[in-house]
């Protein structure tokens, strides 16, 4: 009976902790960026699924607001990469990254115009552009092994 009352003790006190146990060890925490870009990544994997079809166009417009809200939350923070550049090149690479998520929330305007417009066709160009700008920023600006999504 002791022992089963050590064990639920012990349980009980090393339960909260676990989670962030298990992060250190596997030595990944998430960035507020990563947070960010998660938002986005939701948001953006469904209006590419329903980007075509014209009865969701005002769901669609939702997703947008809230592509456009995770990025200007992202463009205030600061690649991870930024830390692993020399002190000389850290400000042009943070300045460079701002430039370009402000050029990738600038073309969420035309998309919505499409969307509002009901030229799902229009729109479905716009978002295989804004990939482009997906794929384009990962790679300049993402730390190498986090170069798959
Ligand atoms: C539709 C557009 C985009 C989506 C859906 C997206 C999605 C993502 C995802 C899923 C991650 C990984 C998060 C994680 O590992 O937990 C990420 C990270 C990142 N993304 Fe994006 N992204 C987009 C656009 C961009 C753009 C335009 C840029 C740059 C101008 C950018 C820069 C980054 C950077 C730098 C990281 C690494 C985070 C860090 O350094 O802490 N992303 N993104």
């Amino acid at each position: 009976m002791k022992k089963v009352l050590s064990l639920f003790l012990a349980l009980a006190v090393l339960t909260p902790v676990l989670p962030s146990l298990h992060a250190q060890e596997s030595g990944k925490k998430e960035t507020e960026l990563e947070t960010a870009m998660g938002k986005m990544n939701g948001a953006f994997r469904k209006l590419r699924r329903q980007i075509t079809d014209a009865s969701k166009n005002a769901d669609s417009l939702d997703l947008v607001a809230k592509l456009r809200a995770a990025a200007d939350e992202s463009t205030k923070l600061i690649p991870a990469l930024a830390a692993e550049k020399p002190e000389a090149e850290r400000a042009a690479f943070v300045a460079a990254y701002k430039k370009q998520m402000q050029q990738f929330m600038a073309s969420l305007a035309p998309l919505e115009a499409a969307l509002k417009a009901n030229d799902n066709a229009a729109a479905e160009k716009f978002v295989t552009e804004l990939d482009g700008q997906k794929k384009k920023g990962h790679k300049e600006f993402k730390k190498p092994d986090e170069k798959k999504s």
